[in-house]
């Protein structure tokens, strides 16, 4: 069993939260192939498929994963997976550009559920589940090398969705700006961890002699979020 580490193992345990026992979970940029392992060995899927668009990564993900429930595809993202073919799917370790764009080129084969860790940049793929009628149903930080935004997002009911106002009630009562930055549930939850390290950014970004546009944007967001609190 391969041990992941506290970033892959935070993605694992928002990976079908309700023990459905007929999962079947896509990994897109499986690589080492470890997080569909760990799920199929802890039964926590009932199915892997994992997708690599590179020789050597998916020969990796083929040799992890070999003798269990899988299927290893080589090809570019959703390219290689079928409409419906999904209950949820992972794409993670990589900048959210790159997330967006895997995403947004075969909208009809996302899956109900995601779970999402961008390396960069995580307003961006908040920003796509409100796009596209996803909420937001959790998220963490996992506390590794760096902190690890893993966001979990659940397609809502067509019912609820209107393209024009977009509305995901994790947004409700918080900063819009300041939660697709850092994230609604996150900020609600304010951690001292997550405090202490945004009174670390700030004294960083104020310490910077020239801010550049989106950096002046976060100190902003930062100030913002920290005089909420304060005046609590
Ligand atoms: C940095 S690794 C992350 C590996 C693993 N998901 C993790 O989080 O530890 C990113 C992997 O995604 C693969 N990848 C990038 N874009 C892809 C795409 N469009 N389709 C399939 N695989 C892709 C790369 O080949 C690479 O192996």
């Amino acid at each position: 069993m391969p041990k992941l580490d506290i970033r892959l193992r935070t993605v694992a345990a928002l990976i079908n939260p309700h023990d459905d026992s007929s999962v079947v979970h896509g990994d897109i940029g499986s690589d080492h192939g470890g997080l569909l392992v760990s799920l199929l060995r802890s039964k926590r899927i009932a199915k892997g498929i994992a997708v690599e668009n590179k020789t050597q990564p998916y020969d990796n993900s083929c040799c992890a994963l070999k003798g269990l429930c899988a299927e290893v595809r080589f090809g570019d993202g959703l390219a290689v997976i079928q409409p419906g073919e999904l209950s949820s799917l992972s794409i993670c370790g990589m900048g959210a550009e790159s997330i967006v764009k895997i995403l947004d080129a075969f909208p009809d084969r996302v899956p109900d559920h995601v779970v999402l860790q961008p390396n960069r940049q995580h307003e961006l793929v908040r920003d796509w589940g409100l796009r596209n009628g996803f909420h937001l149903n959790e998220e963490q930080i996992a506390w590794g090398h760096w902190p690890y935004a893993v966001i979990s997002l659940q397609r809502a009911d067509v019912s609820e969705f209107d393209a024009s106002t977009p509305k995901d009630p994790a947004y409700a009562d918080v900063d819009f700006e300041a939660a697709l930055l850092f994230g609604p549930l996150i900020l609600k939850r304010w951690e001292p961890k997550f405090a202490a390290r945004l009174y670390e950014e700030q004294a960083y970004l104020q310490g910077l002699t020239q801010l550049r546009g989106d950096y002046e944007h976060r100190l902003h967001q930062i100030q913002k979020v920290l005089a909420v609190h304060a005046a609590r």
